[in-house]
């Protein structure tokens, strides 16, 4: 059986009661596999987030989170923080962080350390820009982000973090990557994940695309060998069209 996690990044969208509304509303989609589904959501939304899909098995995701516990890092949030409200998932190094907030491969690497051995599982965004992959670079690239983020992290830990591949010139812009592109960029991830560790960690990877995925191009996307989802940003905020996608994983599921 072929494993997702369809998670929906709302980036910096909806009100708490904007989000628990959307909750009450995808609880009426009937999804066939919630565990294989997550929110993805602004940090004070997660609190009434939490207490709102309780019992149904959706999962819950930060979009950030600091590499210290604690100390004097005005505007940020811990995994201390974190883990008190019981989030599953938090992302690391989104482009959009690595572009505007000074998001580094040390800071994600730090951070991805920090949600290990606190038990939250990160998500993980890599992603190489267009003028990247006009130079035909773009697995060199990906490749130097994934060498620094996992640096000094057990084969044990590494198997639990997921992989989000995110184009950049595919993020928002409605240019999805061909699904021959976004699957021969994760078979290269998951390649070069055995490389950096053992055969061993290949199958058990979660790979996630993210860039313009939507109800009509998702089936294609999902349907690829080497793609375990989809981080999702525009078309999650909508409620039908991420349980349209939900529907669509848990069909290929099968
Ligand atoms: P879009 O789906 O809006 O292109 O965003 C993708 C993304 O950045 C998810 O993290």
């Amino acid at each position: 059986m072929k494993r997702f996690l369809i998670a929906g990044n709302w980036k910096m969208n909806k009100t708490s009661a904007q989000a628990v509304h959307y909750v009450k509303e995808l609880k009426a989609q009937n999804l066939e596999r919630p565990e294989d589904v997550a929110i993805i959501a602004p940090f004070t939304q997660l609190e009434p987030l939490k207490k709102a899909l309780e019992g149904t098995g959706i999962a819950l995701g930060a979009q950030n989170v600091h590499y210290e516990h604690s100390g004097a890092f005005t505007g940020e949030i811990s995994v201390d923080m974190l883990k008190e409200i019981g989030v599953d998932y938090c992302v690391v190094g989104h482009s959009e962080r690595r572009q505007y907030f000074g998001e580094t491969d040390a800071t994600v690497n730090k951070k991805l350390k920090v949600l290990l051995e606190e038990g939250i599982t990160p998500i993980l965004c890599v992603g190489e820009s267009l003028e990247t992959r006009e130079k035909k670079q773009e697995q060199a690239f990906v490749c130097g982000q994934l060498a620094a983020a996992f640096e000094g992290i057990s084969l044990e830990d590494a198997a639990k973090v997921v992989i989000a591949y995110e184009p950049i010139w595919a993020i928002g812009t409605g240019h999805t990557a061909t699904p021959e592109q976004a699957e021969e960029m994760c078979s290269f991830i998951r390649g070069m994940m055995e490389g950096l560790y053992d055969i061993s960690i290949g199958e058990k990877l979660l790979i996630q695309y993210g860039g313009s995925m939507k109800p009509g191009n998702a089936k294609d996307l999902l349907s690829k060998k080497d793609i375990n989802g989809g981080l999702i940003g525009g078309a999650s905020l909508k409620v039908k069209d991420f349980a349209e996608i939900a529907h669509i994983a848990a069909e290929l599921a099968e």
